[in-house]
Order: C-alpha cells, then structure tokens, then sequence
C-alpha cells in the first residue's frame, strides 16, 4: 500500500494526496496548493525546525523516548566503554569500523596534523589577555581556510578527507591554546608521543617538565566525554554547519559557523549553569526548599529535561559513571553529593515524573570538568573539540547528497508594502 496523506484545501474545495516516504511529507508537495493560480504555494511555519526534516543523515540515531543513542548503528554505551575517541572518529567519518591498518594509517595522520603554522599562533596571540575562549576557538578555526585555499574544492573526496584529518587533529590544539591564552602562560606545543586526549591535556597543563605525563583513569575520563559529545544529529549547531556548507564553502568556515552557535547559552552553556546551580543550593538541607522552589516555577533544575530525551539521557549515565573514576584521582568533588541527591529526590517526586524530566548530559560533565581543572568558559571548547567529527560527518554527507539544496527557508512577510519613498531633504524640511 502506498503511503500517503489526503488533504481538503476548504478555500477551493480541492483535495490532494500528498505522498508519505519516511513518516514525512515532502513540503515542496504542499508548495503545490494553491488557494488560486496566480498565489503562492503553501508554505510550513516551523520557527525552531521543531517539526522539520533538513535531511535524510545515516550517521547518528536518536529514540528520545527509549534515551537510545547510537552513531552509525553503534550503541554510545558500548562506543564508550570499549572504544576511544579517535576510533570514534573514524566511524562517524566513513560509516563503518576502521580495520586494523585503516585505524592506525587513520591515527598516523591526525597525529602529524596537530601542529598549526606559525602565523596561526601569532593570530591568536592578538587576542586581549581575557579573551573568552570559545571566541579565540572560532576564530583561529575560520583562519584555517585562509591557511587552506584548497580547502575550497569541496567536490573532491581526497581534498575533503585532508580537511576532516587537519581539523580534527588541530582543533585540540587551538583549544588548549585559547586556555593557555587567558592564563597568561607560554602555548605548548603537540606531543606527538602521546595519545590524541593526553597530547591534549598536555598542551593545557604542561609547564617546565620535559613530559608531561596525565594520570590515565583522566586521560580515559575525558576521551570518553569527547565520545559522548561527538554527534547528536541535527542541533543546533550542527544544523549551522549544514546551513552555511549548503552555499558550498569550505569546512574551516562551515565549522567555525557552528562553532559559533555552540558558544549560545541555549546549546553548549548548561553545565556551566548546572555548577552555578550547585553552588548556590551549597548543602544538603538546602535541597527541599529549592525542589519547592522549582515546583512553584520560581526556579528551574538545571541539567534536567531535554527537547528530545523524554528518559534519562544515555549520555548522562555514563557520565556519572566517569565521575567516580575521575573523582578517585581528584578527591571527590562535594558537590557530587549534593547532585545525586537532588537526582534522587527529582527522580521519585511527581512533578519531574509526570513531566518526563531526567537528567540530561549537563547534569554531571560540569562536576568533571571542575575536578579536571577546567574554568566554566573551557567547558564549551570541549563540547567543540568532542562534536567536530560529528560536524564534518554530517558536512561530508551533506556534500554529496544529491537532494540538498542552498538552504534558504521561506519567511512570512509581516511588514509594510508600497510605501512612496520622500528624499530626507524633503521628509525633515
Ligand atoms: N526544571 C523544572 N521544570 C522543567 C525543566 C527543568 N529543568 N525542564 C522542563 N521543565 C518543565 C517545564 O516548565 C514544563 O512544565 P509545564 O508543562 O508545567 O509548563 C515542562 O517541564 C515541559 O518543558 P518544556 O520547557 O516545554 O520542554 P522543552 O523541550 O521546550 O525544553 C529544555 C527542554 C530547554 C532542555 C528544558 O528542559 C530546560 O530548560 N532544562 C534545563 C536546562 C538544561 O539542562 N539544558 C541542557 C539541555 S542538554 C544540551 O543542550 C546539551
């Protein structure tokens, strides 16, 4: 039986059937009702793209009512466990589990793209003593196109393939460089010894010790946040890389787009508030009365409910697991006890229940991040430096998908129409 939908336009008295592929309808379909000849189609107001299908993306899965995440078919609790963010990597890239040779050959050339050119240094050097970092992160990775003019030539697998590696492999290192920046404290260059998480913490914390060698439980503790971090289909700034590569650019700038939209408050900014939360709420004791609060609508829980998640975010599970190997280096965070007990007493009340609210991949990473030395304003270069694979996969797939277009969504015009224009000489004689 084919799919479809029958629609009665009650302006014409005209009826359509609208085929369904995929649970969706094709909005250029609707284009073609028509209320008479000479208007235009009709069009879907979707502000948000709350109910919008951008594309057709193999590369992650979501089931927010079942808090199922999977990249390429791969279920995050196993990717996160029993891999490691470069494999990871690969996956999202091209689909399919590197072989043996592919994943070393594929680890060789991120390990020798770590270092930026000279000039990149110089750039970021500009930047005032407390320049935000994510600021800092966006712009020396919009830079990289004028490094890169070949990048321009999208059309081309190889090209594409030398992009993903040389962003990939760089965007550690402009991170840490943005840290090191605010600090006041010499940049540190890749080691290219160590693996693609310690070569990073490296570059972050290393001062005058020819090596600088990072306890392992943190080095696995971090890359399985970047795992967790690496793609989440199309948010917000995944669809910002989407929408500016759509006009045919190159990554560096398509990226750097999406850069920017994960620095908002609304995307990469809640753990952040999550720790702020924590610190206000301070003791135990303080938990009931800030529970009513949230209840009466005077406060809102951080780090709990999510747009798509309507179950416990798989990603903040394995999180909270990551805090104990993590806190068993740095001595336990106290706020830890002060999160899992508002998780405990949020998880049985009935308004959280009722409202489908559990906690989200916020509720714990800002808890990590703090133990690993992190300010507040690095916690959202991380999510970058986590999400990139997942960016250029979803560009990489974007790019040769035959159905894209230019993305350029219809408005609803709500302004003034043929209006006479008066000269100002006239209009303030
Ligand atoms: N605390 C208290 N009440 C909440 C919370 C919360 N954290 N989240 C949702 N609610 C309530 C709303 O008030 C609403 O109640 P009502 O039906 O009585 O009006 C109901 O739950 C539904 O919430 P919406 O706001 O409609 O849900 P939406 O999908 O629009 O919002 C969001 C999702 C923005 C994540 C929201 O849950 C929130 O603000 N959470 C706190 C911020 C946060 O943790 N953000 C991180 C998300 S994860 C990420 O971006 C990486």
């Amino acid at each position: 039986m084919t799919e479809s939908l029958t629609v009665r336009d009650n302006r014409t008295g005209q009826e359509y059937d609208v085929p369904i592929a995929d649970g969706a309808i094709k909005a250029a379909d609707l284009g073609k009702i028509k209320a008479s000849d000479d208007s235009p189609g009709l069009a879907v107001y979707d502000p948000g793209f709350v109910n919008t299908a951008s594309c057709r993306s193999s590369v992650t899965y979501i089931d927010g009512e079942k808090g199922i995440l999977e990249y390429r078919g791969y279920p995050i609790e196993q990717l996160a466990e029993k891999s490691n963010f470069l494999e990871v990597a690969y996956l999202l890239i091209n689909g399919s589990l590197p072989t043996k040779a592919e994943y070393e050959a594929w680890v060789h050339e991120i390990t020798y793209h770590t270092f930026v050119h000279e000039n990149v240094k110089s750039l970021m050097q500009g930047f005032r003593y407390d320049a935000h970092p994510m600021g800092m992160l966006m712009s020396s990775v919009g830079a990289l196109s004028t490094f890169y003019p070949d990048a321009a030539n999208i059309g081309d697998a190889e090209n594409r393939h030398m992009q993903i590696v040389r962003m990939i492999a760089k965007m550690p290192t402009l991170g840490a460089w943005s840290f090191r920046h605010a600090q006041g404290k010499p940049y540190v260059y890749p080691d290219n010894d160590l693996s693609y998480t310690a070569n990073f913490l490296s570059m972050l914390f290393k001062m005058s010790e020819s090596k600088y060698e990072a306890d392992e439980r943190l080095v696995k503790a971090l890359d399985v946040l970047l795992i967790l971090h690496a793609d989440h289909e199309q948010n917000c700034s995944t669809n910002a890389v989407r929408s500016v590569g759509s006009s045919q650019v190159d990554p560096y700038s398509a990226v750097a787009a999406g850069i920017g939209a994960l620095y908002g408050p609304l995307h990469g900014g809640a753990n952040e508030a999550v720790l702020r939360m924590l610190k206000r709420i301070g003791t135990k004791e303080n938990i009931p009365a800030f529970i009513e609060g949230v209840k009466n609508g005077d406060e809102k829980l951080m780090g709990f409910g999510h747009r798509v998640y309507k179950n416990y975010d798989p990603r903040a599970k394995i999180i909270k697991k990551a805090c104990d190997d993590v806190f068993e280096v740095t001595g336990v965070n106290p706020l830890l006890e002060i999160a899992q007990e508002l998780e405990k007493i949020a998880l049985e009340d009935e308004y959280f229940v009722k409202r489908k609210l559990y906690p989200n991949v916020d509720f714990y990473s800002g808890l990590i991040y703090e133990a690993l030395q992190f300010p507040p304003e690095m916690f959202t270069v991380l999510f970058a430096i986590g999400r990139t694979p997942g960016w250029l996969a979803q560009w990489n797939e974007l790019v040769q998908d035959k159905e894209q277009k230019i993305a350029r969504p219809k408005q609803i015009y709500t302004g003034d129409r043929t209006l006479d224009f008066v000269p100002a000489s006239e209009r303030w004689a």
